[in-house]
């Protein structure tokens, strides 16, 4: 990491109030009371500070814990939603959760997230029952710095610090927040910002330094003059704060901006103010810390993703001929030597095995796919499993539920649901099954339909180990062919049939010789005429 804020030099006189941390500090002296090792509210404004300036043993920062807060309390306003923001799917994750996710990857003991806004959606696209894990709420939208303020008593009696994140940064890397908190840490300053120089810095808040290069103060677009527009480091929405300089200076941010909101970047400069540092690193990787507030970012982040994601998949051995058109979420599994042809979807908790080929247009959602298997172009596949071996389209639709097992044959027009086809059975063409148990090496002839649904209920077909299906066959469940069975082509099946029987059920051919020169349409056309009738 390259930080450009100040070096690792003077910690605040706080320290004292962090006896078993700091032995050089002045145990006792700010300590509230039994149990609290917090600093009195107010103590130690810049004046006491001057006095006591104290180098922070390594030692003493490696042993602090770090809590993250996720700020996902808003409005989102501009995605012109129904839903939170902060619930959008991006690469297949709920937006909030790759931030939670990414704090918890960086080692954070515990994280609070702050919701208000549709909270019981947000809380839900979070998720429940982790125990570091914990909400905050927040009852009215005024502002990231009223956020951090409503997780106040989430975080009582907690010292260490607190890196605080919004909600919308979906493409955040657990090591840049570890990184970030090292720098932190060894900056010595109450509150660190992560800040990026971005092309387009608009709708961003823009970080205001001094002429020898010390952050000032965060300026936000609609605050700002067209100078400090100009300005194109911008703040992430990424912050590490000390939690003994958070809460009392906060509650000083005031309202008075074009917003009408608290801003938690006023924060820096109520530090100042009171002679603080603040700390700042520029991270080099824009595309990470893009903030998504409108579609337009949402569908850069998606992208954002979707490209790191092709680019690790290849890392481990994984063919894909375009990575440009390469939809896969963050959470699939790909084993290595599969070939992914351009524009398929890979998406939701999908696992594709080893030397898999998935053919164009396919797209793969929440299924697993065998090692050694096809699936040929424009298939439509979800919630399913197909075994090693099997092949696959085109054309083919897959719906929930479908489980094949090795070497199984689908073919184009192809509709499966609630089926399991047990080894080396086959439906190459035009046939829907549904609520079908299929044996081993059946085959299932072209425009084979399953009548599952008689408009109340659905039932099913069983059709046993090497029964031969022919084409056009109708399948009236409940019904079940049994093992070695054979159906006639054209037959419509309403009852069970005996293993090894033949059951045919079509009408028997009648051949009437000459039918068509005496009987048919141009004969009859023929004796209309000589009747003087017309003929069109
Ligand atoms: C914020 C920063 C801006 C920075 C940008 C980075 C402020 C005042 N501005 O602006 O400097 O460049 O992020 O992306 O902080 N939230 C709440 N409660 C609220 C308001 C917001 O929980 O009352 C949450 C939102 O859900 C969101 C996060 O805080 O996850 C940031 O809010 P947003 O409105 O997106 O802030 P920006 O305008 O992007
Ligand atoms: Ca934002």
């Amino acid at each position: 990491m390259q930080g450009n804020g100040p070096a690792p030099t003077i910690r605040t006189g706080l320290n004292a109030s962090r006896p078993s941390h700091a032995p050089g500090g002045l145990p006792g002296k700010t300590l509230q009371g039994p149990g609290s090792l917090r600093a009195a509210p107010g103590a130690g404004g810049a004046a006491s500070l001057a006095g006591r300036p104290m180098r922070r043993p390594a030692v003493a920062a490696r042993r602090r814990d770090v809590c993250a807060m996720v700020l996902a309390a808003g409005l989102g306003k501009r995605m012109l939603s129904e839903s939170s923001k902060l619930v959008h799917a991006v690469a297949g994750r709920p937006m909030v959760r790759h931030v939670v996710d990414a704090a918890k990857a960086a080692g954070m003991a515990r994280t609070v997230v702050v919701v208000g806004n549709q909270a019981d959606d947000v809380r839900r696209a979070v998720g429940e029952g982790d125990k570091r894990i914990g909400f905050a709420y927040q009852n009215a939208q005024l502002g990231t710095g009223h956020a951090v303020l409503s997780a106040e008593t989430q975080l009582v009696g907690y010292e260490g610090d607190i890196l605080i994140l919004n909600g919308d940064l979906p493409a955040l890397r657990p090591d840049t927040l570890k990184g970030f908190v090292e720098f932190h840490r060894a900056s010595g300053a109450p509150l660190s910002l992560l800040t990026a120089v971005v092309p387009d810095p608009k709708g961003y808040g823009r970080v205001m330094r001094t002429y020898s290069g010390d952050v000032s103060r965060i300026v936000e677009e609609a605050d700002a003059t067209a100078e400090e527009r100009a300005t194109r480091e911008i703040n992430c929405g990424i912050y590490c704060s000390d939690a003994q300089w958070l809460w009392d200076p906060l509650k000083r941010a005031r309202a008075d901006n074009a917003q009408k909101e608290i801003y938690l970047t006023d924060l820096v400069e109520i530090l100042r103010r009171d002679g603080h540092k603040v700390a700042a690193y520029r991270h080099p990787d824009a595309e990470e810390v893009l903030g998504v507030n409108d579609r337009r970012e949402l569908a850069a982040a998606v992208r954002a993703l979707h490209r790191r994601k092709a680019a690790a998949l290849m890392q481990d051995g994984v063919t894909i001929l375009d990575p440009e058109t390469a939809y896969i979420d963050v959470d699939v599994k790909i084993g290595p030597d599969t070939i992914l042809e351009p524009g398929v979807m890979l998406l939701g908790a999908t696992e594709i095995g080893r030397g898999v080929v998935i053919g164009t247009g396919t797209r793969i959602v929440d299924s697993i796919v065998g090692d050694g298997t096809s699936v040929l172009p424009y298939c439509v596949i979800a919630q399913s499993k197909i075994g090693r071996g099997c092949r696959i389209g085109p054309f083919a639709h897959l719906r929930p539920e479908t489980h094949l097992d090795e070497d199984v044959r689908v073919g184009n027009f192809v509709e499966t649901k609630k089926t399991r086809m047990a080894a080396g059975s086959k439906a190459n063409h035009l046939t829907y099954l549904g609520d079908a148990e299929i044996g081993r090496k059946a085959n299932i002839g072209a425009g084979t339909i399953t009548c599952n649904y008689d408009g109340v209920s659905k039932m099913r077909t069983i059709i046993e180990d090497d029964v031969f299906v022919g084409s056009d066959t109708q399948l009236v469940a409940p019904v079940r062919i049994r093992k070695g069975a054979f159906i006639g082509a054209g037959s419509t099946i309403t009852k069970d049939v005996p293993a090894h029987a033949l059951a045919i059920s079509r009408a028997e051919q009648v051949v009437k010789e000459d039918w068509v020169k005496r009987f048919g349409p141009k004969a009859r056309q023929k004796g209309d005429k000589g009747k003087g009738g017309h003929s069109d």
